[in-house]
């Protein structure tokens, strides 16, 4: 199939480019590098043997679509292009409706004109809501968004439903991905986050090679195993795998929403612990107070994605951190070193 991967530049859109062509199938990316390089391009290149066509553009420019279209006869769209940080959509909300919502918009436009009704979404576990119990289960729905990042993704998730319902020729995949960590174990591509992480992983690995001088753990004292949060952190080649079967699926029209996780929480002291042990690196680390939004535990109800897509999280907690590590060693300064 050929596949239109907008955001392909980007940490869990590279995994995905190597995975899919590794299946065979034919990719066009389509992104504006606003947050990744087009050195990540190269690198997949170099991994698959293969050039990889890409079309810089922006999402929300609906002449740029319609000429990638008109000119990649794409058969389906794996949609990762946007903004995705929490703390800075508190700040710019209009900027994070514009480019999840709007862009996303014109993205559906833009495909219905093209006549390619089939779309893999990258939706978040952030949708369940402030108050949802753990497990999340798909049957749930979606609760109250906690930031206005989620607030993207849950209005997304309508707008497709809703496309999807007016018009039966639609497929669509919602995939609700827990935290993706880890790197593809050739060490060639990873995630390279802009500035300060915000996120555990990247944060850890930078104190580890140097970059930061100490990870601060957000909160010790919440109602969990050892009193940090809990999360469900799945490997990011694992989650471009849920891709491929998201996409394989895809035959019968229809919109359905998965979890993606492995449906097991690890705390921040956990997860501290087991870099340690897996890399050998020791973790300078202090507790500090807890951090707005968190809640204390998430993690997937995984069943439906087994039962239905055929797909499971197959990698380990210590394959995500040697992975994470062996990315983070190799390219200290990310794609800029
Ligand atoms: P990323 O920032 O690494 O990749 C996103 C890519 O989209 C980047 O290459 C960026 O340049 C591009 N982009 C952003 N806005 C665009 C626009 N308007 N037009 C064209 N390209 C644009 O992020 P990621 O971690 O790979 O996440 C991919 C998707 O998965 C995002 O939609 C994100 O919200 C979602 N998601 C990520 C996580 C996570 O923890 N990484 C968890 C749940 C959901
Ligand atoms: C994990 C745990 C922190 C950094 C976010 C988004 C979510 C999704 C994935 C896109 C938490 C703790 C973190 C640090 C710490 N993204 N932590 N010190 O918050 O679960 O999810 O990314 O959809 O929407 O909210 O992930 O990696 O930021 O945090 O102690 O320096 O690590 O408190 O318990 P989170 P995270």
């Amino acid at each position: 199939m050929k596949v239109l991967v907008t955001g392909g530049a980007g940490y869990i859109g590279t995994h995905t480019l190597v995975e899919l062509i590794a299946a065979g199938h034919e990719v066009v990316v389509y992104d504006n590098f606003c947050n990744s390089s087009p050195k990540a391009i190269g690198r997949v290149e170099e991994l698959v043997g293969q050039e990889v066509p890409v079309v810089r553009g922006d999402i929300r420019d609906r002449a740029c679509l319609d000429r990638a279209f008109a000119e990649h006869s794409a058969e389906a769209v794996i949609h990762f292009a946007g903004l995705k940080a929490v703390g800075e959509s508190y700040r710019q909300p209009l900027s994070y409706y514009d480019n999840n919502v709007t862009g996303t918009q014109r993205l559906l436009e833009a495909m219905e004109d093209a006549g390619v009704r089939t779309i893999v979404f990258s939706s978040s576990a952030t949708v369940y809501g402030e108050d949802a119990p753990v497990p999340y289960v798909e049957s749930m729905g979606r609760g109250r968004p906690s930031n206005p990042y989620g607030g993207t993704k849950a209005v997304v998730e309508q707008m497709i439903e809703d496309l999807v319902r007016a018009d039966d020729r639609w497929s669509a995949s919602l995939l609700r991905y827990f935290n993706p960590i880890g790197a593809h174990p050739s060490g060639r591509i990873g995630e390279d986050p802009q500035g300060v992480p915000n996120n555990l992983m990247p944060f850890l690995t930078q104190v580890a090679v140097g970059r930061l001088p100490e990870l601060s753990i957000f909160g010790d004292d919440y109602l969990t195993r050892d009193g940090t949060c809990e999360r469900d952190y799945l490997h990011v080649v694992d989650l471009a795998l849920g891709h491929l079967k998201a996409l394989e699926a895809k035959s019968a029209p229809g919109v359905a929403a998965f979890n993606l996780g492995t449906g097991k929480g690890t705390s921040v002291l956990e997860m501290v612990a087991t870099f340690e042990s897996v890399t050998g690196q020791q973790i300078p680390y202090c507790i500090a107070p807890r951090r707005a939004g968190d809640l204390p535990a998430s993690w997937a109800d995984a069943s439906k994605a087994r039962l239905e897509l055929g797909w499971s999280a197959e990698k380990t907690l210590e394959d995500m951190m040697r992975d994470s590590w062996r990315w983070q060693s190799a390219n200290p300064e990310g794609y800029g070193g």
